[in-house]
């Protein structure tokens, strides 16, 4: 089975064509990141506007590269949420246009969920279940207990700021422009372990029996130590260093509890904070001492961060074909209960 699919949830607009769920015939990502800098977020009008010049383009790319045409196509599949509601409706209503041109059904998929269908991928390196699946992104920290591609459950999320809005703030207060977290990853990995030693930050949440996490309080935390110091670069490479450590050991704690409590015999990593080095070093560092029956599955970089592959993965293994016509662009999706 041939998918197209199409992620424009955030700032990104991607369409990639994969075939059965597992292999990537072609995958294209558009931008708009360094148009925002200048604002020190995203400003949804100017991805909107953005992405709505370049879906059309981003997707006969897809099929140039695929060296297919529309009509080898089976199904399309879109992301309907959860989002920004302007970039959200530029990819939905571009496919629906699409499918209704060419009869064909459409795969209404669920971003955040879809995040960890980067990890089947891979079809050399296939998962075992019952797996633990944490996805860490922008705006998500969930932890999801998987029986199969298809059974997956919720267990638990942030209360506040996600881990990446973490790094992305953090970066911020630091001096950094966007793209928080490479910025952080490259400032730690400069740091020197003696200027380290004076700066501690909290590990929030980190209590056994919990699989909630919550980022705000940190933020506050480096905030106030921040305040304390000479911002020299020496500094800065070791507040960096801190904020890296801090917000992967909580995710690598909780990970490992949700792994341990549902006897999981793999852990999938997804989103774009799982391409963060330190955390994938952590996560296999701990998991080889403590769970060394359990397998680790990270996707490449380039399929952590957002695009449309595992858009068109998640359909093929997961989704449900229907009319074009029952698709709309849902922003606040739940990702707790639209399982
Ligand atoms: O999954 P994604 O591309 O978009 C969302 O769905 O949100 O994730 C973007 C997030 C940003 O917060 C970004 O700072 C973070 O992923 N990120 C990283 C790294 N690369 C991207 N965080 C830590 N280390 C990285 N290397
Ligand atoms: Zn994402």
């Amino acid at each position: 089975m041939i998918i197209l699919g199409v992620e424009s949830s955030c700032d990104e607009t991607a369409a990639a064509v994969v075939k059965d769920g597992t292999t990537i015939l072609s995958s294209v990502v558009a931008s708009s990141t360094t148009m925002h800098r200048r604002y020190g977020g995203i400003v949804p009008e100017i991805a909107a506007r953005a992405q709505l010049q370049c879906i059309l383009p981003t997707i006969q790319e897809s099929l140039r590269e695929a060296k297919l045409q529309y009509r080898d196509i089976d199904t399309f599949a879109v992301t309907h949420g959860p989002g920004l509601i302007g970039s959200l409706l530029i990819g939905v209503e571009t496919i629906k246009t699409l499918a209704m041109a060419t009869n064909k059904p459409v795969i209404p998929v669920n971003h955040v969920i879809a995040h960890m269908f980067a990890n089947a991928l891979n079809p050399q390196s296939p998962v075992s279940f019952p797996a633990i699946s944490l996805v860490v992104s922008g705006g998500h920290t969930e932890l999801f207990l998987m029986k199969s591609w298809k059974d997956i459950t919720w267990l638990g999320g942030t209360l506040d700021d996600a881990a990446g809005e973490a790094f992305d703030k953090s970066a911020r207060l630091l001096g950094f422009e966007n793209l928080g977290g490479p910025a952080i990853q490259r400032a730690a990995s400069l740091h020197h372990p003696e200027v380290g030693k004076r700066i501690l930050l909290p590990r929030p949440m980190n209590t056994a029996d919990s699989l909630q996490f919550s980022f705000s309080g940190l933020k506050t935390a480096i905030f106030r130590e921040w305040q304390k110091h000479k911002h020299s670069p020496e500094v800065v490479s070791a507040f960096a260093n801190e904020i890296q450590e801090a917000i992967t050991d909580v995710l690598v704690k909780k990970t490992l509890n949700a792994a341990e409590k549902y006897e999981a015999v793999a852990i999938l990593l997804s989103g774009g904070v799982a391409a963060n080095t330190r955390l994938r070093q952590k996560m296999l560092a701990q998991i080889n001492s403590t769970l060394p029956k359990t397998s680790l599955h990270v996707p490449p970089v380039s399929l952590c961060t957002d695009n449309a592959a595992y858009i068109a993965a998640y359909a093929a293994l997961k989704g449900t074909p229907t009319d074009w016509g029952n698709i709309r662009a849902i922003p606040d999706l739940s990702v707790e209960k639209n399982i």
